[in-house]
C-alpha cells in the first residue's frame, strides 16, 4: 500500500502551448510552475532552433525573448519528434505571416490527422502548400475569421486562438474545445493585451490587435497538471492507504473524483489537494472517455488497470482516439482479463492478480498505466522505453518513492 503525499507539477498541455505563445510578444515572456518534462525540453529546441533565446531562470521558470527570432521553418526531426509542434505555426503564421513544418504524423495512439488546423487557416485567408516533406502556410495578411470546428479539437483550437490574436478584425471560434488549458492560456494573453472572450465555453471571439505585438506584465504561471493529479487519484484507489495529491485544482477533475467515488475510494478535496484511499471492495464501473468535462481518454488507461482490481465486469469505450487501447495484450501477459471488442472498446474482467513481467511503454499515459500495473502486481516488472513516461511526467520514480514505491531507474 502506498501512503504521504506527492506532488503534481505545472501541466504539460498547458506548457506546450503557452511557450509557442511567447512568438506573439514584444519582448521576454516568463514562464513559472514548468515540469522538467521531456517534451518541454523539445519545445524549447525548437523555439531556440528558431532563433528565440530560452534561458532557465529558476527551478520552474523560464523566459523565452522572442525579438532574436530568425526562421519560420520547424526542424523536421526535432518537430516530427512531438506533434504538438504543430502548434508554433499558429504564432509564426500570425507574427512571420509563414510558416513550414514536416507532416506530424500518426502516432500509437491514432492516425491524428492536422485538416481541422489547415481549414481553419484557411478561413484566416492562408494559403497551404503540402507536398511530400509537409506544409507551407503563407498569408499576406491574417483577417479574422468565423469558423466552425466541424469537432472540438485541443491543440487546434489552441492554435487558431494564437493565429487570430494579432489578425486585423474579429474571429469567432464555433464548437470549440472547453479543456480547461484554453482558458488558461486566453487569461494570461489577455493580462498581455489580446482581446479574448468566452475561452472555455464553445464559442470564441477573438478581437485582433491588427499586428500590434503583446507585451506580458507577469510570468505566465503554468497551471496544474490535471492528468499527473487524475493519475495519482486512480493509483490511490488501486493502492492507496491515504495519498495527499498536493498543488492540484481539484474543480479540474470533477468527473474523475465521481467516477472513482462510485467504483467506492474515498476522496477527501481542499481549494488545491485532494486525498485518496482504496476501498476495501472496489467496484468496477463501465467507462466512456469524453472531451473535458468528461472523462479524459488521457486518464484512460490508468483506469483500466484500477478495473483489473475491481470486482465485476466493466466496458471501457474509448471514443477520442482509435489507438489507445493498444496495451491491453501486455496487461494480460500480466495476468489481466481483458477482452477486446472492436477498436474502440474492452471488457474488463476482475478482480485478477497481476504478476511482475517486462513490458514497454507504448506512449506516455499507457506506459504510466504499466508503472501502476507493476506496483500492483506480485514481484519484479522491468519497464522499457521510459522515456515515453518522462515526455509526460517529471521524475515519477522519486515522486512515487516519497509515497512508499520502489522503483529504480536503471
Ligand atoms: N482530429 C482530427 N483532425 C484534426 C485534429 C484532431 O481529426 O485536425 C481528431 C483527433 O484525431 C482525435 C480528435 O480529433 O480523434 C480529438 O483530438 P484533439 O485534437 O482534441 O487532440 P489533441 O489536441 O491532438 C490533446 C492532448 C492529448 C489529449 C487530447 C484529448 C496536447 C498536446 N495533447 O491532443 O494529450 O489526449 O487533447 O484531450 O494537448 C497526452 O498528453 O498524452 C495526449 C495525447
Amino acid at each position: 500500500m502506498l501512503e504521504g503525499e506527492i506532488e503534481v507539477h505545472g501541466g504539460k498541455n498547458s506548457v506546450l502551448k503557452a511557450l509557442p505563445a511567447s512568438l506573439l510578444f514584444a519582448g521576454p515572456v516568463g514562464f513559472d510552475n514548468v515540469p522538467r518534462i521531456e517534451d518541454v525540453f523539445r519545445m524549447n529546441e525548437l523555439l531556440t532552433e528558431l532563433g528565440a533565446k530560452v534561458s532557465k531562470k529558476g527551478k520552474r521558470l523560464f523566459e523565452v525573448d522572442p525579438r532574436t527570432l530568425k526562421g519560420t521553418s520547424l526542424k523536421k526531426e526535432l518537430a516530427k519528434s512531438i506533434r504538438v509542434s504543430v502548434v508554433l505555426a499558429g504564432p509564426l503564421l500570425a507574427r512571420a505571416k509563414r510558416a513550414a513544418f514536416p507532416h506530424p504524423g500518426g502516432d500509437v495512439i491514432g492516425k491524428r490527422p492536422i485538416d481541422i488546423f489547415l481549414e481553419g487557416w484557411r478561413a484566416f485567408g492562408a494559403k497551404i502548400r503540402a507536398n511530400k516533406e509537409g506544409y507551407e502556410i503563407s498569408a499576406k495578411k491574417i483577417k479574422g475569421a468565423d469558423f466552425t470546428f466541424r469537432q472540438p479539437s485541443v491543440t487546434a483550437t489552441e492554435t487558431l486562438m494564437l493565429t487570430a490574436v494579432l489578425a486585423k478584425g474579429r474571429t469567432i471560434l464555433r464548437n470549440a474545445a472547453l479543456e480547461p488549458e484554453i482558458p488558461a492560456l486566453a487569461e494570461f494573453l489577455n493580462s498581455s493585451g489580446a482581446a479574448i472572450k468566452g475561452a472555455g465555453t464553445p464559442t470564441m471571439e477573438i478581437v485582433g490587435t491588427d499586428g500590434r505585438l503583446l507585451r506580458a506584465k507577469k510570468p505566465f504561471r503554468i497551471i496544474p497538471d490535471r492528468i499527473d493529479a487524475g493519475s495519482f487519484l486512480i493509483l490511490g484507489a488501486l493502492l492507496g492507504k491515504k495519498i495527499k495529491i498536493k498543488n492540484c485544482e481539484p474543480k479540474h477533475l470533477e468527473t474523475p473524483i465521481a467516477v472513482l467515488e462510485s467504483c467506492g475510494a474515498k476522496i477527501k478535496r481542499g481549494p488545491n489537494w485532494l486525498s485518496v484511499s482504496r476501498p476495501r471492495h472496489l467496484k468496477s464501473r463501465d467507462l466512456k472517455t469524453k472531451e473535458y468535462p468528461g472523462f479524459a481518454t488521457d486518464l484512460q488507461a490508468p483506469y483500466t488497470v484500477l478495473m483489473t482490481q475491481a470486482g465485476g465486469q466493466s466496458l471501457i469505450h474509448e471514443t477520442v482516439f482509435e489507438g489507445r487501447l493498444n496495451y491491453i495484450e501486455e496487461l494480460n501477459k500480466m495476468g489481466a482479463s481483458i477482452t477486446p471488442c472492436d477498436p474502440h472498446r474492452i471488457l474488463v474482467f476482475g478482480p485478477t492478480p497481476l504478476k511482475g513481467r517486462e513490458i514497454a511503454a507504448p506512449d506516455i499515459r499507457a506506459g504510466l498505466a504499466f508503472l501502476m500495473a507493476a506496483l500492483c502486481a506480485k514481484g519484479e516488472s522491468r519497464i522499457k522505453n521510459v522515456y515515453q513516461i518522462d515526455r509526460g511526467y517529471e521524475k515519477i520514480e522519486e515522486r512515487l518513492a516519497k509515497i512508499g514505491a520502489e522503483i529504480k531507474r536503471i
